[in-house]
């Protein structure tokens, strides 16, 4: 019988050397570096950066509390739209953990919605030591339009994303499988995406552990 191959399948960790090296790049000193509002600001280019984005409440900030072992490394808060800037953390010396504004916050002036738009999308498509952008789903509903069009603006500039489903803690199983799936039907159309989806709680630190060795293993 042909065994089936499901595409998209949930990123496990694959031996010890992968928890290892998870463990031991997040053991290294996190600092906040700095808060950038325009491409003006933006750090020198020359660490292994990653970034966390997606729509506002995601639990973008949550995250990398949670990585990174602190409680308020990253500003978080129950009202959308708290993180306002570009906000850099080096981790050790050779990476950047990179908070993003949520996209789709509206509830802010248009000027500033609009500037922060522009820096985001300028920041996501040019940046060259940008290897991978974490794409942030609520595990409870799963791809939205908005998370779609920043997809197709991945695949434009062919910076590979990988879906990070948040607060599984939240969803019961059923709603969970639900939203995987369609999520699986999402990323089919995604030339950028990365093969593997992680499932994490910030709230229970589940699949934090993988996403410390998947960090680990961008060079
Ligand atoms: P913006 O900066 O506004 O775009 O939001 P964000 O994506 O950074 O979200 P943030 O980390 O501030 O979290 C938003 C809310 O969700 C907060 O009230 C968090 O406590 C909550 N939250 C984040 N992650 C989890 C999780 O894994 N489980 C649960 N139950 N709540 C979470
Ligand atoms: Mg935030």
């Amino acid at each position: 019988m042909k065994s089936i191959v499901l595409k998209f399948p949930v990123s496990q960790i694959k031996n010890d050397k992968d928890r290892q090296n998870g463990k031991l790049l997040f053991s290294k000193e996190v600092n906040f570096l700095k808060g950038v509002v325009d491409v003006e600001g933006l750090p020198k280019d020359d660490r292994v950066e990653i970034c966390f984005a997606g729509r506002s409440n995601v639990g973008k900030s949550s995250l990398i509390n949670a990585l990174t072992f602190r409680k308020s490394l990253a500003r978080s808060s129950n009202t959308p739209g708290r993180t306002q800037e570009i906000n850099f953390f080096s981790l050790g010396n050779t990476n950047y953990l990179v908070d993003l504004p949520g996209y789709g916050y509206a509830q802010a002036p248009i000027t500033k919605v609009k500037k922060w738009q522009q820096l985001l999308n300028v920041y996501l498509t040019g940046r060259v030591s940008l290897r991978r952008v974490f794409l942030l789903i609520d595990s409870r509903h799963g791809v939205k339009d908005l998370d779609d069009s920043i997809m197709m603006l991945l695949d434009q500039a062919a910076v590979t994303f990988q879906i990070v489903m948040t607060k599984t803690d939240k969803s019961n199983k059923i709603d969970l499988t639900k939203s995987l799936h369609k999520t699986r039907i999402a990323l089919s159309n995604h030339p950028a995406a990365f093969p593997e989806i992680l499932l994490t709680s910030s709230a229970k630190m589940s699949g934090i552990d993988a996403l410390r060795s998947t960090i680990a293993n961008i060079k």
